[in-house]
């Protein structure tokens, strides 16, 4: 696992974005997973920036969504759907065929996680998964406690991604269960990219690269990740050792 700092969330969107579109240029049928959130969306709009000025090959990749609030309906703003559609899927106009996203409002939840798993097989494995960091070291919806040997799974959400998680909704909402892609998606995964910004997030970097691996913090996975790389601003960076 590497670290790499940027001085602002900003630039690191940009490097963030810059990889993707790398990814895309090297492997056109790449699949890629990218987490929804405040820390990825300006990810997101530098990515369509991007792919549009450099005309980048688009039509034969595979998008995959990394989680989803179960019981939350893709209108839902806060929705993780509605992020992916509206800051990448849309702007780019990616056809539904390339997309793979949890539907949360399913009646077969199971079988939303056996399809999702049989996609991410059937194309060869993910290429490339960016995540962000939640305020109890999750990852997409692994929270603590979570088996790093899962795939695609549905999870009750512990009480700080329930209450953290109000902030994407306009109106409170009742948040019980997630649906997640497992940490065994990303060990498998070619490369993987965790990304955080700001003060609010050092603590949780700093356990994430200081911590021995455990389960009781999911993000401390990203350091049995050969090629795992935690991409941070400066704010994120600044409780780590080095940067004292
Ligand atoms: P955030 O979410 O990017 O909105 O901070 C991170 C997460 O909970 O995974």
């Amino acid at each position: 696992m590497e670290i790499k700092t940027f001085k602002d969330h900003e630039s690191l969107s940009a490097a963030v974005a810059a990889e993707i579109l790398a990814t895309l240029k090297n492997k056109p049928g790449a699949v890629i997973c990218l987490a929804s959130g405040e820390t990825p969306r300006r990810t997101c709009q530098l990515l369509v920036e991007l792919a549009r000025r450099d005309k980048t090959d688009i039509s034969q990749f595979t998008f995959i969504g990394l989680d989803e609030w179960v019981g939350i309906p893709p209108e839902n703003a806060g929705s993780c759907h509605y992020f992916f559609q509206h800051e990448l899927l849309d702007p780019l106009k990616i056809p539904n065929q390339q997309v793979h996203l949890f539907d949360g409002m399913s009646e077969d939840l199971r079988e939303e996680c056996t399809k999702m798993d049989a996609v991410i097989g059937e194309k060869g494995g993910i290429d490339l998964i960016v995540v962000g960091i939640g305020m109890n070291g999750h990852i997409g919806f692994n929270e603590p406690g979570v088996s790093f040997d899962n795939y695609s799974h549905v999870i009750d959400l512990d009480e700080t991604t329930i209450t953290v998680g109000q902030k994407y909704f306009t109106t409170p909402v009742s948040l019980q269960k997630g649906i997640t892609l497992g940490l065994k998606h990303l060990l498998n995964a070619k490369k993987a990219i965790l990304i955080a910004n700001g003060t609010k997030k050092a603590g949780v970097i700093r356990d994430t690269v200081e911590q021995k691996v455990n389960n009781n913090f999911p993000a401390t996975v990203m350091q049995q990740h050969a090629s795992g790389f935690v991409m941070i601003d400066e704010g994120a960076a600044s409780l780590l050792n080095q940067s004292k």
